[in-house]
């Protein structure tokens, strides 16, 4: 199968490109600097700096995870626009590409599996998230919202369409984890705000197999909480990852210093939703690593 993919070379595109070429799998990847990501990507990997470059050697499958850092740069009104642009444009060149495809009368991809994150349901205070869960009006939720929008027109075009809601993906060298783990293993790791808030979370192996898993499952289309099928807490990842560390976690931050440092951007610190993944459980996916214990143990 030729696989095309999105933000390839990224943290999750990375071990994704990896997997694909392991099992015999051509792969595709689109980068704004081709020649900057060479050395990110097995060698096997033909990156090019548009999706429509690749008109001569239609994908079967379209992998969508470009985007700006979401935790980048302060939320100012440039930076949220970069942050939907990033998304939006990405997922229309993956739309102009079959366009194009379908006008020269070329096979178009049999699916497309598309990014979206659990922002998309903006904070749900303590309430269980499904993907029939309403989602509550904030930022978060008006880019994931776009960002799936814009996916969408695909389907009249009779590709198939699984959106991929995100939760924090774990593995060491890169991710959330790589921002938490120096104060932790120095002992200086806390709980941020009161920690009731939820972090769904997911393993990046348990990711790749999921993204794969929606690709080579015909009747699988629509949304699909991609997160671990245990989130935890705030506190409770605090607690799990200093134990892992052998370290105390004594120096809780309050949401007032994480308000002030980083404006309305503190959200993706200070609320969550416990959200799971019910579709792809009921689905018959298999997590590999369905607790954090398991999934932090793996890492560490
Ligand atoms: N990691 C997580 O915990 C997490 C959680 C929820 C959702 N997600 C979403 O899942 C996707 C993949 O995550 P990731 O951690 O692999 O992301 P990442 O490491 O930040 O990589 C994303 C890729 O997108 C491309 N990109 C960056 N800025 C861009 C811009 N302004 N315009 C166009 N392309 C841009 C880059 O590719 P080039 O430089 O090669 O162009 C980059 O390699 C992201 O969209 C992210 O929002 C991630």
């Amino acid at each position: 199968m030729r696989v095309l993919i999105t933000g390839g070379s990224g943290f999750v595109g990375q071990r994704l490109c990896q997997q694909l070429i392991a099992q015999g799998h051509d792969v595709q990847v689109v980068s704004r600097t081709p020649h900057d990501v060479r050395g990110k990507l097995p060698k096997a990997c033909d990156i090019r700096d548009s999706a429509q470059a690749f008109v001569d050697t239609p994908p079967d499958a379209l992998v969508n995870l470009a985007g700006e850092s979401i935790a980048a740069k302060r939320w100012s009104a440039e930076q949220k626009e970069r942050l939907i642009r990033s998304r939006v444009e990405s997922t229309q060149q993956l739309i102009a590409l079959c366009e194009q495809l379908a006008a020269n009368g070329q096979p178009l991809p049999k699916v497309m599996v598309s990014g979206s994150a659990m922002g998309y349901y903006g904070d749900q205070g303590s309430k269980v998230v499904d993907e029939s869960t309403s989602p509550h009006d904030e930022f978060a939720h008006r880019l994931c919202a776009q960002w799936e929008a814009a996916a969408k027109p695909i389907e009249a075009m009779g590709v198939r369409l699984a959106v991929l809601r995100i939760g924090l993906v774990l593995e060491a060298g890169g991710g959330t984890l790589q921002k938490m783990l120096p104060p932790f293993k120095l002992g200086l790791g806390g709980r941020f705000g009161d920690g009731t808030q939820f972090m769904p979370w997911i393993h990046r192996d348990d990711l790749v197999a999921a993204i794969m898993f929606l690709i080579n499952e015909p009747t699988l289309s629509g949304a699909f909480n991609g997160s671990a099928p245990h989130p935890v807490t705030n506190a409770e990842f605090t607690q799990t990852l200093a134990k892992q560390l052998h370290r105390p976690a004594m120096f809780p931050v309050p949401a007032f210093v994480l308000k002030a440092g980083f404006g309305e951007m503190s959200q993706l610190l200070l609320t969550g939703a416990d959200m799971r993944p019910a579709r792809l459980s009921e689905a018959g996916f298999h997590f590999q690593y369905p607790t954090l214990k398991q999934a932090l143990a793996a890492i560490l």
